[in-house]
């Protein structure tokens, strides 16, 4: 039925394209399905590429699966196949609960007290890797499986023929950020797997990306199995494809585990041709969090920073060994193993009379020589006395929140 209806209506739409070519076309938000084919037609797709060396990889990819626990993943057959040809990190901890915080965070190295998973956008004015990443020409994109068009910014788009759960924006992190998503050349980079396939037949892969299986193959609707699966068969033929493995350092990861009252720890795994043979099926037990992915990629190109919980996080040790960024341990009290990360601190975003104002971003901040990128400075400096980020690895959580600065 579905099926039927959608193709009806996307004729009518095109129909009336046809007759009526002046009709404005459909905000990139709307859902309808008439709406959404309308935009497909004409959607801008970019895939800009470069060659910018780094110390450690020239590319960085990060999959990112759903809600399981650390002992769950490390026992499906298919994520310790990955595991034997890579790093298996012991101690990633989440940033909180649920889904699109954790996702807002691994961009922009903060989750503005998230505390749901509504429709969010964060204001223009803060920015992302996407900045640090074009501020150097290194080319970067982003693949959403069964996302409809590039730059689509809807809340969700379901399978047409059955109304299944495909395509989340919760699950989405750069077009949750208005510096994206307002912006027609990056918006035009923020694409779907079909997508990923094409651009990987043309040798047209950028250097960072980020990929969302959806729901149904990130195990958010189904198990760890299906999202083994999904990965084995996606994954494993890249191993030995020359377009995509060139100096590549892949991230394995979940948003969140499943257990609220457990630490948020979640099963991770770098691997890839960037990843020396000798460090294949080791465990690295060393303290991360869903900012390293943010750091680490900083260290490898020498980035600047975004002056946010970014500056603190450790370096994954495998790339922090070449670049000179050492391994911190958690110093302050509460320990780690007593830190759950299983609720938000307050920010605007929060929707349990927790509001907070939006942090100004740490201007000075200083990592082994990196420091803030000009652009946030000149727009924060001011407000420098707001900043509540310093560069600290221990990062806060619902119940240990941030101390801000002032009262407001
Ligand atoms: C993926 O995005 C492209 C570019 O916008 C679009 O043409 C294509 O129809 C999309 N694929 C799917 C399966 O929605
Ligand atoms: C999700 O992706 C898989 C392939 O990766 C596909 O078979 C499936 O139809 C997609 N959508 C749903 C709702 O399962
Ligand atoms: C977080 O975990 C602690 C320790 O298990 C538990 O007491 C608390 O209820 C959890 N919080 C939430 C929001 O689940
Ligand atoms: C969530 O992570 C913790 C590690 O901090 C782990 O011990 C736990 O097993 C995970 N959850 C569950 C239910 O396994
Ligand atoms: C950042 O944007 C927010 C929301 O539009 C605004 O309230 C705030 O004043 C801006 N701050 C700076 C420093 O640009």
């Amino acid at each position: 039925m579905r099926f039927t209806s959608a193709f009806a209506v996307a004729s009518v739409a095109s129909a009336v394209a046809l007759a009526a070519p002046n009709k404005r076309a459909a905000s990139p938000t709307a859902t309808d399905v008439a709406d959404v084919y309308a935009a497909q037609a004409t959607a801008l797709t970019l895939s800009p590429t470069s060659n910018v060396k780094g110390k450690v990889f020239d590319r960085y990819v990060s999959i990112w699966f759903e809600n399981t626990d650390f002992e769950t993943a490390q026992a499906d057959p298919n994520f310790q196949f990955f595991a034997k040809k890579g790093i298996t990190l012991s101690s990633l901890v989440c940033a909180t609960h649920p889904s699109e915080p954790n996702y807002m965070a691994a961009v922009g190295g903060d989750y503005f007290g998230l505390d749901g998973d509504a429709f969010n956008a964060v204001p223009q004015n803060v920015s992302t890797v996407v900045d640090l990443l074009e501020d150097k020409g290194i080319s970067w994109g982003l693949y959403q499986e069964d996302q409809p068009y590039s730059g689509f910014q809807g809340f969700a788009w379901v399978n047409q023929q059955n109304g299944a759960n495909d395509y989340v924006r919760k699950h989405n992190p750069a077009i949750l950020y208005n510096s994206v998503a307002n912006t027609p050349q990056r918006a035009a980079q923020v694409k779907n797997t079909t997508m990923f396939f094409k651009d990987l037949k043309d040798n047209k892969l950028p250097q960072w990306m980020f990929i969302t299986p959806n729901m149904t193959s990130d195990g958010h609707d189904t198990s760890v199995t299906v999202a083994g699966e999904w990965l084995r068969n996606f994954l494993g033929p890249l191993l030995d494809d020359k377009n995509f493995m060139q100096n590549t350092m892949v991230l394995i990861t979940f948003d969140e585990n499943e257990t609220y009252s457990l630490q948020n720890r979640v099963f991770s795994v770098l691997l890839g041709d960037a990843v020396p043979a000798e460090l294949e099926g080791t465990t690295d037990d060393n303290y991360y969090n869903h900012y390293s992915e943010i750091s680490t990629v900083e260290a490898n190109w020498d980035l600047y920073t975004l002056g946010r919980w970014d500056v603190g996080a450790n370096v994954f040790a495998n790339v922090g060994k070449y670049t000179g960024d050492r391994i911190r341990k958690w110093s302050t009290t509460p320990d780690l193993a007593h830190r759950y990360f299983n609720s938000s601190y307050a920010g605007i975003f929060n929707t349990h009379n927790k509001w907070a104002p939006q942090p100004v971003p740490d201007c000075h901040s200083r990592r082994n020589g990196r420091t803030t990128l000009p652009a946030i400075k000149a727009q924060w400096e001011s407000q420098q006395d707001k900043n509540y980020y310093h560069g600290q690895l221990e990062v806060p959580d619902g119940n240990n929140p941030p101390v801000i600065p002032y009262t407001f």
